[in-house]
Formats: structure tokens, C-alpha cells, sequence
């Protein structure tokens, strides 16, 4: 057992996660469209519990019965903003499931995931924002063992393709980590991207082609997230050269392959990501990203810009920290 294992299975990580035999059985879905705005009269429970939550039926609003298109109209917004905020105990739920989210790769069950979850989580994914709304993804839901096999030795191909190019310490510490839970899972995902989705003229793509991708890749998170709050672990796996990915799978030649994800349930969520557990990386407060204007001129909320910010010695692999330019003369300092 490695020691990442060991620090997973501590009461750092909170309440013990429901087994997967304490899922609810699948039920049906509601008759009726669900309603376009969620009711902030009631207020929720603290915790909603995902025993609880019945499969829902995604309706898009605009097919919901008296729903337009909301209009600017100057002078009519004169509510606060925060009036359109959810419940506080729904946005409390919101960011600890943003918080707790974690790529997981060790620690999975072989327990089936149950029907009705799947399709919650695949909702969620297919909920994402898209350019021009061309919704260009496709999830294919993988749980062939042979296939599976197949795409696990693309998988340690590409491991072996790393460590070779890595310093000697740093190679050392990545054959620690455990980097992919392929076959560990009772499912994986595969997430594609048809960057021809919609014809030629979809909205917003002209100049960037690459929106497509980026569309994909916020159902990814969509799925996450959403995972995470049905107590599901996500792996994200990208040690695959593509080609050999799509050609494993048997992909048409228009499908980018931008996710392979293992999904399953979990013995418990890592607190931090598994590479800052690991002491492989490191997490960047929140005042480091966050500029003012420019990258130039870089403030941050707390006003406790860094004079530098850390990067591992690609040769060693230790934290040290990176100079900075000097603004003057863009020599370093
Ligand atoms: C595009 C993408 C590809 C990733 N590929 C891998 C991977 O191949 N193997 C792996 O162990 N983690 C992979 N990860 C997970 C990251 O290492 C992880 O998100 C990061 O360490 C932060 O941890 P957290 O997701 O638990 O917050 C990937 C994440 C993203 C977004």
C-alpha cells in the first residue's frame, strides 16, 4: 500500500461515503417538465441528501410552457443582483461540491454504477454550454473488459514514454503515483468532440475552431461535478497518443477523442489532489492567477501579489522558486 493510500484512508477525509448498496433503486422519471426556474421561496435542507434525489428529466427551458427570451430593457432590472441567487444552503452545496471535486485513481470499488445515477451524471454533462450551441460531444460509455485491456496498454505505453524523458529523482517519484484507474472501474467514459457538429456556419466557431474542444471539455466538468455529488470518483487519463486512442476505440475520423475518464465508486475522496498529497505538485493560491488588468500590472484581492511563484527543478524535482522579470528592463531578476 503506497503512502498516498494511507492518507486516503484517514479521517482527514470526513464522513464515510454511502456505499453504492445504499444508492436508491432507479425511479421513474417525473411526468412533467421540470420547472425552468428553480423556487427560491423554499429553503433547502443543508445537506441534500443524494438518497433523496429522484432522476430528472432534462427539459430545456425553452421548450417550458410561457418561457421567452429575458430582454435588456434599461430601468427594468432594478432588482440587486443576489436576488436571483439560489438558497444559501444550495450555494453552500454548489461550492463544496466545486471543492471537494477530485481526480481519483486510487481507492475504487468494483461496484456497478446503478442506471438512473449514469443518467443523472450524463444530464449534467449534456446541460454544459456549447459554441452556437452545437453541442458537439459524445459520451461513449465503456465497459468492455477487452476493449478496456486494449486501451490500458496504450495507457502504460505512454507512462514508460514520460518516465523516460524525466531527471532521475523526478522519474523515481513518478513511479510512485498511480496515474490511470482503467481498469479499476467498473465503467470508463470516453468523451468526444465533433468539431463538424452543426454544419459550417455554427455560431461562434468561424474564427476559433478550437471552441469545439473547448464546449467538450465543459461537459467534462459538468460530469464531475455532478459525479462528485452522487459520490462517484472521476479519473482523467490522457497518457495516450490520440491516434492510437481513436484506432483502439474504433472511432470515426471525424470524432476527437478530448476525455477518457474511469468512473466509479470510491472508498473516499482525497482532501487535495493526489499530486499535492503526493508532493509531485503543488496547488497556486487564489492571488496568484488574479490580475487586475494585465499580467504586467498584477494585483490580487488581498493585495499579496508574489514576487515569485514556485516551479518544481526540472532536474531535482524540489520546489524552488521561479524568478520573476524585472518590469523595467524584461531581464530576470
Ligand atoms: C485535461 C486533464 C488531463 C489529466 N490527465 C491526467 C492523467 O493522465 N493522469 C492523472 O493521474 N491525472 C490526470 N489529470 C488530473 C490532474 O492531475 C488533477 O486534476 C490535478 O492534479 C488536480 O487535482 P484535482 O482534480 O483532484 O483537483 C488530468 C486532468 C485534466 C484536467
Amino acid at each position: 500500500m503506497t503512502e498516498d493510500h494511507d492518507v486516503f484512508r484517514s479521517a482527514e477525509y470526513g464522513p464515510a461515503q454511502r456505499s453504492p448498496a445504499q444508492h436508491p433503486p432507479a425511479q421513474p422519471a417525473p411526468a412533467q417538465p421540470a420547472p425552468a426556474q428553480p423556487a427560491p421561496a423554499q429553503p433547502a435542507p443543508a445537506q441534500p441528501a443524494p438518497a433523496q434525489l429522484a432522476p430528472r428529466e432534462f427539459v430545456p427551458a425553452e421548450f417550458a410552457p410561457g418561457n421567452s427570451l429575458p430582454r435588456d430593457t434599461p430601468g427594468r432590472n432594478a432588482r440587486p443582483p443576489a436576488a436571483h441567487a439560489l438558497p444559501a444552503a444550495d450555494v453552500d452545496a454548489l461550492y463544496q461540491v466545486v471543492a471537494g471535486r477530485r481526480d481519483v485513481r486510487n481507492g475504487f470499488r468494483p461496484d456497478p454504477i446503478a442506471d438512473d445515477v449514469l443518467t443523472r451524471v450524463l444530464t449534467a454533462a449534456h446541460q454544459a454550454p456549447s459554441v452556437g450551441l452545437s453541442q458537439p460531444w459524445d459520451f461513449i460509455v465503456l465497459r468492455d473488459r477487452a476493449v478496456r485491456e486494449r486501451v490500458h496498454a496504450l495507457a502504460r505505453r505512454q507512462q514508460d514514454v514520460f518516465a523516460a524523458g524525466l531527471p532521475g529523482p523526478r522519474a523515481r517519484a513518478f513511479r510512485d503515483l498511480k496515474v490511470e484507474a482503467i481498469l479499476d472501474t467498473p465503467l470508463n467514459i470516453v468523451v468526444t468532440c465533433d468539431t463538424t457538429r452543426g454544419g459550417r456556419h455554427v455560431l461562434g466557431r468561424h474564427a476559433q475552431p478550437q471552441v469545439a474542444a473547448y464546449s467538450t471539455a465543459c461537459a467534462v466538468q459538468n460530469l464531475w461535478l455532478a459525479a462528485r455529488a452522487e459520490g462517484l470518483g472521476v479519473g482523467w487519463v490522457s497518457f495516450f497518443d490520440e491516434r492510437e486512442l481513436a484506432a483502439s476505440l474504433g472511432l470515426p475520423a471525424h470524432l476527437d477523442v478530448v476525455a477518457y475518464l474511469c468512473v466509479g465508486h470510491v472508498d473516499a475522496f482525497p482532501p487535495a489532489p493526489e499530486l499535492a498529497l503526493s508532493g509531485w505538485a503543488r496547488r497556486r493560491p487564489l492571488a496568484w492567477p488574479c490580475t487586475k488588468s494585465s499580467l504586467a500590472a498584477a494585483g490580487c484581492p488581498a493585495g499579496s501579489q508574489p514576487a515569485c511563484s514556485p516551479t518544481p527543478c526540472p532536474r531535482s524535482g524540489h520546489w524552488t522558486p521561479r524568478r520573476s522579470r524585472s518590469p523595467a528592463s524584461g531581464r530576470r531578476r
